[in-house]
């Protein structure tokens, strides 16, 4: 039998969308094979010449990332229609159907095709996207904070200063120009930032991984070319997806 025939294909991702997953995916390793080995770095033996090094690269990457994530974000609100936060976040009145009519699906253990993200995946991208933005706001104090960095260096600069005139002297890892007790304001202020980089980097590791088994799991029940999808932007189905336009 030619089954080959049945499928049809459905524009999905639009190119703005593929773009910013690819960025978004190589950007995000580039900054967890970085982080490891800031994270590791004293027992790594890292000297700190070589400590501010990994952390400045680690910030080049990162802009890229954020400003990727930046413009997802707008993306969301004038983007093409599976590209929108409404075809997202898991709130809403077609949520709500979509869900009932997936978990039927589940009960009957018959695959139901979906243009956009199926219900569940839903959470797990919202989840991805709250963990992304995150890393990115707490990441941008560390940047400022740690080696002073835009966008917020400069502030920090000017808080540890000991007056204005020193303010060019400060320097990552080096106490001169700086004052003493400001300094340890400003570590005290940047601590919970740090706490949460660092746990968040683990959390969105686990989710990453998630992400990946669900790609797996509907892939191989739905077959609906979901991963050559973020590559060409179009989906197969031998059946009308239930989010399709009538
Ligand atoms: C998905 C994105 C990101 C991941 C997975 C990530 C991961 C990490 C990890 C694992 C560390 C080591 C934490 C530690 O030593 O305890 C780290 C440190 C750091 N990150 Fe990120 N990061 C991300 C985004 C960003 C962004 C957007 C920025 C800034 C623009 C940034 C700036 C920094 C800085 C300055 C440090 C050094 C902090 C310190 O050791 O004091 N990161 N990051």
């Amino acid at each position: 039998m030619n089954t080959k025939s049945s499928l049809q294909e459905y524009r999905v991702w639009d190119r703005s969308i593929r773009w910013f997953h690819w960025i978004n995916v190589l950007s995000v390793l580039t900054l967890m094979a970085i982080g490891l080995v800031i994270m590791n770095s004293k027992a790594l033996g890292i000297t700190d010449e070589g400590k501010i090094l990994l952390k400045t690269w680690h910030v080049y990457v990162a802009y890229v990332f954020v400003l990727n994530l930046v413009w997802r974000i707008v993306w969301g609100f004038v983007g093409s229609r599976f590209s929108r936060w409404g075809a997202i976040l898991p709130i809403g009145e077609n949520y709500k159907q979509q869900r009932r009519a997936f978990m039927t699906s589940l009960k009957q253990g018959k695959a139901v095709g979906f243009m956009g993200h199926n219900p569940l995946a839903r959470w797990m991208v919202t989840m991805l996207f709250v963990m992304l933005t995150t890393m990115a706001v707490t990441g941008l104090v560390l940047a400022g904070t740690d080696i002073y960095k835009p966008p917020f260096g400069s502030y920090f600069k000017s808080w540890v200063a000991e007056s204005p005139e020193t303010e060019s002297l400060v320097q990552p890892y080096s106490d001169t120009g700086v004052n003493e007790a400001a300094y340890k304001e400003m570590r005290d202020f940047r601590s919970p930032f740090k706490e949460v980089h660092e746990i968040g980097f683990f959390v969105l590791a686990a989710l990453v991984i998630l992400h990946l088994l669900g790609v797996i799991i509907t892939e191989c029940r739905e077959r609906n070319g979901l991963v050559s999808a973020m590559f060409t932007g179009r989906k197969v189905f031998s059946h009308k997806p239930l989010d399709a336009d009538d």
